[in-house]
């Protein structure tokens, strides 16, 4: 298990003001919601926050969209695990942008970001199906064509971890089977300021790629995306990945 994430917002930004723009956001993409929603949600989420908070801060503008190779994947076919789904966005922005959803499993250790995602989008009916919550991992090998890993590997402070679930993502792909994502990190020479709030691996691309690749993918392609700073010694970036699988020697 990931080690206990803080569950504060950062920067001046609250729980009230967040959900409100993510429901200004979700509005935006045609979800509508009763009188007196808002602060129902307020109440619900005030006890113990929400999981992530950076997710809900990004909630309906999904980091899948601008991936680079996002329309490659909308271009295909065949089973597409998100592997640590959270909230859901990616998976709803798949289905916006008309890929098969019968073809889409989302999958995460817990209901808690998935439980925000339908309080938000409140589309828990029609969507409940699509995801899979378990404490370990719960597919058998070669089930999907396509993984996509969304801020997931920042999260994953050990390095044993790490490898399980990269392990997890080789297995579960068929031959030739696509990973893709991407994660906080940090460019070469640079070194990152103390951050009590951020994400417990900030590493460097050879980091990435060592562990990717020691899982069984072939090198992978990475391209460096600017990454919000939070205070002046952050030079985080975000390494959009992605790579295949190859048969182990
Ligand atoms: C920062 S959130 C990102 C959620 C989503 N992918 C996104 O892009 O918005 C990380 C998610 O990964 C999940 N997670 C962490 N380790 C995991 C693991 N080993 N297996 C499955 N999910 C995991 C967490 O529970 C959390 O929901």
């Amino acid at each position: 298990m990931p080690a206990p994430h803080i569950r504060t917002f950062r920067d001046g930004k609250t729980l009230e003001g967040e959900l409100a723009a993510a429901m200004h956001r979700v509005g935006a993409l045609g979800v509508t919601y009763p009188e007196h929603y808002y602060e129902t949600l307020v109440a619900k989420y005030k006890k113990d926050s929400v999981p992530y908070p950076h997710i809900l801060t990004i909630l309906g503008e999904p980091r899948i969209k601008g991936h680079f190779f996002y329309s490659e994947v909308l271009r295909r076919t065949g089973p597409f695990l998100d592997y640590g789904c959270g909230t859901g966005d990616n998976i709803r922005q798949l289905l916006r942008d008309g890929f098969s959803r019968a073809e889409i499993t989302g999958f995460d250790l817990s209901w808690e970001s998935i439980d925000l995602g339908f309080d938000l989008y409140r589309d828990r009916d029609a969507l409940a199906d699509l995801f899979v919550v378990n404490d370990t991992f719960p597919f058998g090998a070669e089930q999907f064509d396509m993984c996509y890993s969304g801020s997931v590997i920042h999260i994953i402070a050990d390095d044993t971890e790490l490898d399980e679930y990269l392990a997890n993502a080789w297995m579960v792909l068929r031959p030739g089977g696509i990973l893709f994502g991407s994660t906080l990190g940090i460019k070469d020479g640079d070194a990152c300021g103390p951050d009590e709030h951020g994400p417990p691996r900030v590493a460097p691309r050879s980091d990435l790629i060592r562990h990717i690749t020691a899982a069984g993918f072939a090198a992978p392609v990475i391209v460096v995306q600017p990454h919000e700073s939070h205070h002046p010694g952050d030079k985080k970036c975000v390494f959009e990945f992605c790579t295949k699988k190859r048969e182990k020697m």
